[in-house]
């Protein structure tokens, strides 16, 4: 298991996570941006403490890299990163809400303006204070969810000198509904329609593309990509080889191996039952870490390298898997347990519990030991 230090010591899991990985990733996709030629820059997106690696760490080492431009969901998001990334733009997708105005200003974030109403308290803001404030003004092209729709939008580029006064246009952007579907018409429309938003906003920088948005190619990559799974490993290609690295390993380890009759049941409501004596490794994470309930009998795990199954219910701290074929030597009480890592990505997981690799990362829990490594990806 990773790591020898006392928490690691205590651990039931351990959490690497290899910041190296997250840098050579992030370079790989301001490459792609770049290889059009054009000067595309590339943000990262952290929200969600970077999708659960930890945004105290990630974000340092992306700027490091030389990303300068991060995004949040959360306000709170964006104070806490603000603290470790002191000199880059941080935008705040959910926007700006009603009496946080001085909060922006303080730490010096920028608001995703969603609709008239945060630009009209964005604007006033910018008088009180007595300051030019950066905006993004985030525009609504099928997602449906957050954004300047059709009627807003045109009192907006009818009146931009009025609407805008005493505000700096950092950002146009829109976000894709389904750029892993390569195919999907509806992107070539959201394109459409962000082309006529962007000629109406003369002279603002735009950004289109996430992650898989990015790989539908340089026309959606204007002057700013904004990636976040990617950067973590997930894959931007679904059903296509994963073009990132791995950036995730979880390890648990074994608390117990004990024997069970053929026909026992192992776990809450007897959910597993034992067709032939067996062997049965209980080890230290469960639903209460973001091992998903749903995993019940339909995943595996890995130990010295060799496919175990996961059997019964996933309960809150604990997991069974079955490890009859396996030598007794080779899973003993301490021994570690590949739950993510080279056998395993948080692709197949989240297959296995019919979500997505986004939930799988965002849920990685809190109790376990984390380590950060640099890997070695030049
Ligand atoms: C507005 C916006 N832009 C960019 C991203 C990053 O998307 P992805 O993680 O698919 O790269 C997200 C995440 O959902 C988002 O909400």
């Amino acid at each position: 298991m990773a790591g020898d230090d006392a928490a690691t010591r205590r651990a039931g899991a351990v959490l690497t996570i290899d910041l190296g990985a997250i840098a050579a990733n992030w370079r790989g996709l301001r490459d792609a941006g770049r290889a059009s030629g054009k000067p595309v820059d590339c943000a990262a997106v952290l929200k969600a403490d970077a999708y659960g690696c930890g945004a105290a760490l990630v974000g340092p080492r992306l700027a490091s890299e030389g990303c300068r431009q991060f995004f949040v969901a959360h306000i709170d998001e964006g104070i806490t990163l603000r603290q470790v990334v002191p000199d880059h733009s941080i935008y705040v997708l959910n926007g700006l809400m009603a009496g946080t105005e001085g909060d922006f200003i303080e730490h010096r974030l920028t608001p995703a303006i969603n609709h008239l109403g945060q630009l009209n308290a964005w604007r006033t803001a910018a008088q009180r204070f007595d300051r030019p404030l950066n905006a993004v003004i985030h525009v609504d092209t099928g997602m449906h969810r957050l954004g300047f729709g059709p009627d807003e939008l045109s009192a907006l580029i009818n009146d931009h000198r009025g609407r805008l006064r005493g505000l700096r246009l950092a950002l146009v952007m829109s976000h894709l509904v389904a750029s892993e579907e390569q195919q999907n018409p509806v992107n070539g429309e959201q394109l459409q329609r962000f082309r006529t938003v962007i000629q109406a906003l003369p002279g603002a920088p735009a950004s289109l593309a996430n992650s898989s948005g990015i790989f539908l190619g340089p026309d959606y990559h204007f002057d700013l990509l904004r990636p976040g799974a990617a950067l973590y490993g997930i894959n931007p290609l679904p059903g296509q080889p994963n073009p990132m690295l791995p950036v995730v390993t979880l390890e648990a380890r074994v608390l117990q191996v004990r024997r069970v009759d053929a026909f026992q049941t192992v776990g809450y409501g007897g959910a597993w039952r034992a067709s032939r004596p067996s062997r049965v490794a209980t080890i230290a994470l469960g639903y209460a870490d973001g091992y998903f309930r749903t995993l019940i009998n339909r995943t595996h795990v890995h130990v010295a390298g060799k496919r175990v199954p996961v059997i019964g219910r996933i309960s809150m701290d604990l997991v069974t898997i079955d490890v009859t074929d396996l030598g007794e030597a080779e899973c003993q009480p301490g021994t570690a347990v590949e739950v993510l890592g080279p056998h395993q990505s948080p692709d197949d997981i989240a297959e296995h519990a019919r979500t997505n690799a986004y939930e799988v990362m965002t849920a990685l829990g809190r109790r376990y030991a984390r380590h950060y490594v640099e890997g070695s990806h030049a």
